[in-house]
């Protein structure tokens, strides 16, 4: 009898109508905060994830469906998305757009073994975001996060750490390396140890439990910048109820990351359903500009098991908006607006680099905006919001409340 290969599955009817709502509803929420769509192709050649995830990463050493073609080229099939965007990105100079954010959906493979939640075929809906540092960038990609699993009705928790720079985080491994030398008898794993310290903390054996929770803890290392972003990070993603716990273990699992990475669980599944993280230099590191990125990615097949049924939503918003602040300390109560129009089926649009009025504006032209709405702190004072019409130049003040039922 002819078979599917093992560890990838055929999805029938009905489950496939769930797939296609759980799409609609992913790409619904993209949309709300500004993203674009894009597809790159599922074969991309081996070096580029070799390269960007880590020559000893898990996944370029041992999970890559890789070939020779018939004319010498190494092919992979893609085990994930952020390489092949950013590959994208740099190809097509979409950085002339200075924040760019872009989304994906579909199916990416890894030869890991099959197991309840683990697939070789699997499916991701991942956004990535490029041309910010700012730790508001962060935050307003975990509230995409957040955004989702509140429609899901699902209830998650976000593991949340900072991994530093390339300034903080090379004395952090040489210490934690030490101390894993000293802790760990000399064993087979050892070695592994050795080369990636931080594979310490994805360790399951109940043997190191111990060592991992005495080992030394990267928050103790960063140096004032990243100690300062991740500060800001966590103190913002609390203000906007973002599900966090700080987790000094969390490394996860490719080199490209810096600074902030998080991973997402739902109840009592013990596997992330989510992960994510800033990877500030993978643009210039595969020869691109030097801009910064974050983004996370979902597993389909992870987050359609824990849901019975998933909602109806409308595939596109209502209207869109760029919304610009001046005046400092404006950034928080423009997330509250741009969160509530978002409730209300709004497309907004923020520039996030923290820049002049001007500026900002500008990025509304590159991005085509109709309409910019600008919050001051004479506008916030009497909760209201300049709307100016970005074809006429025309702009006229109104109140929140008139905006978000327009
Ligand atoms: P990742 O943590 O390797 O991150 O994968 C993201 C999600 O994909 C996981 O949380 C899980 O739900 C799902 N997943 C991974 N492997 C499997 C598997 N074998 N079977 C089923 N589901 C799986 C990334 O891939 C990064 N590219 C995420 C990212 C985007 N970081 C920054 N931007």
């Amino acid at each position: 009898m002819v078979r599917n290969p093992k560890g990838m599955r055929d999805i029938l009817p009905p489950e496939t109508f769930k797939w296609r709502r759980l799409e609609i509803l992913l790409s619904k929420v993209a949309l709300l905060y500004g993203y674009g769509e894009i597809r790159t192709p599922i074969l991309e050649f081996g070096e580029l994830f070799r390269k960007g995830l880590g020559d000893e990463s898990d996944v370029a050493l041992k999970e890559m469906y890789e070939f020779v073609d018939k004319n010498g080229d190494v092919l992979s099939l893609r085990p994930e998305g952020t390489a092949p965007v950013a590959r994208a990105v740099i190809q097509h100079h979409l950085y002339d757009v200075p924040v760019l954010r872009l989304f994906y959906t579909g199916p990416m493979f890894r030869r890991e073994r099959p197991q309840a939640g683990r697939y070789r075929q699997f499916h991701q809906f991942g956004i990535e975001a490029f041309g910010v540092s700012e730790p508001y960038m962060d935050v307003e990609v975990l509230l995409v996060v957040k955004r989702i699993f509140d429609l899901l009705g699902l209830p998650l928790t976000i593991h949340i750490n900072s991994l530093g720079c390339d300034e903080c985080r090379p004395p952090y491994i040489e210490q934690l390396r030490n101390f894993v030398v000293e802790s760990i008898p000399d064993d087979e794993e050892i070695e592994r140890f050795k080369k990636n310290p931080l594979k310490l903390f994805d360790s399951k054996r109940p043997e190191h439990a111990q060592v991992k929770s005495d080992a030394p803890k990267i928050l103790e290392y960063l140096c004032p910048t990243c100690r300062d972003h991740y500060a800001e990070v966590i103190k913002a993603a609390r203000t906007f109820a973002i599900p966090i716990v700080e987790d000094p273990h969390l490394a996860r699992g490719f080199d490209y990351y810096t600074r902030t990475v998080f991973e997402g669980y739902v109840g009592e599944l013990n596997l992330a359903v989510v992960g994510g993280g800033r990877y500030d230099h993978l643009v210039s590191f595969y020869g691109g500009p030097d801009i910064p990125g974050i983004g996370f990615a979902i597993g389909l097949e992870r987050l359609i098991t824990s849901m019975q049924e998933v909602p109806k939503v409308d595939p596109e918003p209502k209207v869109s908006y760029f919304l610009a602040t001046t005046g400092q300390d404006m950034i928080e109560p423009a997330f509250w607006l741009a969160e509530s129009l978002r409730d209300h089926n709004a497309e907004v649009i923020m520039d996030l680099r923290q820049g002049k009025l001007q500026k900002q504006l500008k990025l509304a032209d590159k991005v085509d905006a109709r309409y910019a709405l600008i919050l001051g702190e004479e506008e916030q004072k009497n909760h209201a919001v300049t709307l100016r019409d970005m074809v006429t130049g025309e702009q006229r003040v109104i109140a929140q409340e008139a905006v978000l039922g327009e």
